[in-house]
């Protein structure tokens, strides 16, 4: 080989070299990035565990808690607040009844017709409306006011046009925490959920949708004012004698049961008829130690309008599921470009919402495209490699597991503070426990996650006696019958 030719050789092996150390750097900066995106995602996953044991110092904290909130007011975090109902309709209701649901981000209102003696309910219609989103700060006579023009609306189009000249009796649904001067009248504790109108809290909800529906020309009268979980259990009892407990999980949570009066030690001297009464747990507020909280959650909590409140609301409600989710990924935006460059609409809050990250948690494709719509429509991040989409959908599935597992555990708590938890004592009972709201009905995996939670805490062969029972529209309509059941009280 001549001189050239060694020449060129020599070049050829420089170029080469300079090509595989460029391969090599681009290697180790991809195994760098990925082994940063997974110590995060691990990190995470390792703080969002919930194995078995935990999930019973879960329960046994719901337990204490429960006691001590039924001991005096403010002992717990759990509120544990006096419904004023202690009997449950029982099927001798009749006649034409309407209510009105007033949830965390929509309104639905609600005709029910009772058949009386044992029948069942014979007919329900429901409308419902999504509340703008401008109304959570808007002040207590815009709020009412949109919610009593939305009733008069339904009944004008239910009543040709008509709207009752006499006072008809009303189920108020107020999904938020009330304290209640009697079954048909209760003041605003405090606002959860987002909603800051200053001017409700600490006055009577019942006062100020009378005194909007009487100002809009509607001229009827709360007869029963409930929290939602209230109204599902009235319903679900109605249908099955065996049902003891409600649980909401919808942008919010919460459940209620039913307490025997001797045990609300607060209430001393509480004496109802029947011995019992349903019990407003407030459960979003509950705290535990042994609960799995994250930075991702403290940083949630620290920013969100009532810090320090719904703690337990904030891992598990349809509200912030998704939001947990966005922190996550905006953490993994910071420590690589798997979300591309620059992934800024990730860093503004609440932009994922829970449907879309059920959507994404659910989608079975195999090259996982409704995630990579989802993630285009609504985080403008475009040409998401396959590896990255999958860790999307594993961070989704942590906090969904995490958030049906805490739940499961409330439930035993719940079950157990009651004896009904197939432990305590004599043989298990069924025992049927009530469930509404978005997430367990429409997201199949949170659904799968909470039953099997049940059956790891209790094994299996306890846990078929407990049914849980979907209940569909039940806060409304149990309003309507406990409106009924009142007025025929009376
Ligand atoms: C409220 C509860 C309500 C629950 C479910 C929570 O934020 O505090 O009163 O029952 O949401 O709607």
């Amino acid at each position: 080989m001549g001189r050239m030719g060694l020449g060129v050789a020599a070049g050829c092996a420089v170029v080469t070299c300079a090509i595989a150390a460029a391969l090599v750097g681009r290697r180790a900066r991809s195994w760098w990035r990925w082994a940063r995106v997974v110590g995060v995602v691990g990190q995470f996953e390792e703080d969002c565990a919930t194995p078995v044991w935990k999930l019973r110092q879960v329960v046994d904290a719901m337990v204490v808690e429960m006691h001590a909130g039924l001991a005096s007011d403010g002992g717990s975090k759990l509120k544990m607040l006096l419904t004023f109902v202690d009997t449950l309709p029982d099927g001798n209701e009749d006649g034409v009844y309407y209510a009105l649901d007033l949830g965390g981000t929509s309104c639905r209102v609600l005709k029910v017709q009772l058949g009386g003696g044992g029948s069942r309910i014979i007919n329900h219609k429901v409308e419902q409306q999504q509340l703008p989103e401008e109304l959570v700060s808007r002040t207590s006579g815009e709020f009412f006011d949109f919610i009593a023009l939305t009733l008069k609306e339904f009944i004008e189009r239910e009543e040709n046009g008509q709207v009752p000249g006499s006072k008809k009796e009303l189920g108020f649904t107020f999904s938020f925490p009330i304290r209640q001067l009697s079954v048909s009248s209760g003041v605003l504790i405090k606002w959860t959920k987002g909603f800051t109108s200053e001017d409700v809290v600490g006055k009577d909800v019942s006062q100020c949708l009378e005194e909007a529906m009487s100002k809009n020309g509607l001229h009827m009268q709360v007869a029963a004012l409930v929290n939602d979980p209230v109204g599902t259990l009235a319903v679900g009892h109605y249908d099955d004698a065996d049902t003891v407990a409600a649980v909401m999980i919808g942008s919010g949570t919460n459940a209620c049961y039913v307490e025997r009066s001797d045990a609300i030690i607060k209430y001393q001297g509480l004496l109802t008829d029947s011995g019992f009464m349903i019990v407003n747990m407030e459960w979003g507020n509950f705290w535990s130690s042994h609960l799995p909280r994250t930075s991702y959650d403290i940083a949630l909590d620290d920013e969100s309008p009532n810090r320090n409140d719904q703690g337990y609301e904030k891992m598990i409600s349809g509200m912030y599921l998704g939001e947990i989710v966005r922190r996550v990924l905006c953490r993994i935006a910071e420590v690589s470009d798997i979300f591309g460059d620059p992934a800024h609409h990730l860093s503004v809050p609440f932009i994922l919402r829970t449907p879309l990250m059920a959507a994404m948690h659910e989608d079975v494709s195999p090259d996982l495209r409704e995630v990579g719509r989802i993630l285009q429509e609504s985080l403008q991040t475009s040409g998401l490699s396959l590896k990255a989409k999958m860790i999307v959908v594993r961070v989704c599935d942590t906090v969904t597991r995490r958030a049906a597992r805490l739940a499961a555990a409330g439930i035993i708590g719940i079950l157990k503070k009651i004896g009904r938890d197939g432990r305590t004592k004599g043989k298990p009972r069924r025992t049927v426990v009530a469930i509404e709201r978005g997430l367990y009905t429409n997201y199949s995996m949170f659904r799968v996650y909470l039953n099997e939670a049940i059956t790891d805490i209790l094994g299996e062969e306890i846990a078929q006696n407990i049914v849980i029972r979907v209940s569909e529209d039940g806060a409304g309509i149990g309003a309507a019958l406990l409106a009924a059941a009142c007025s025929s009280k009376r």
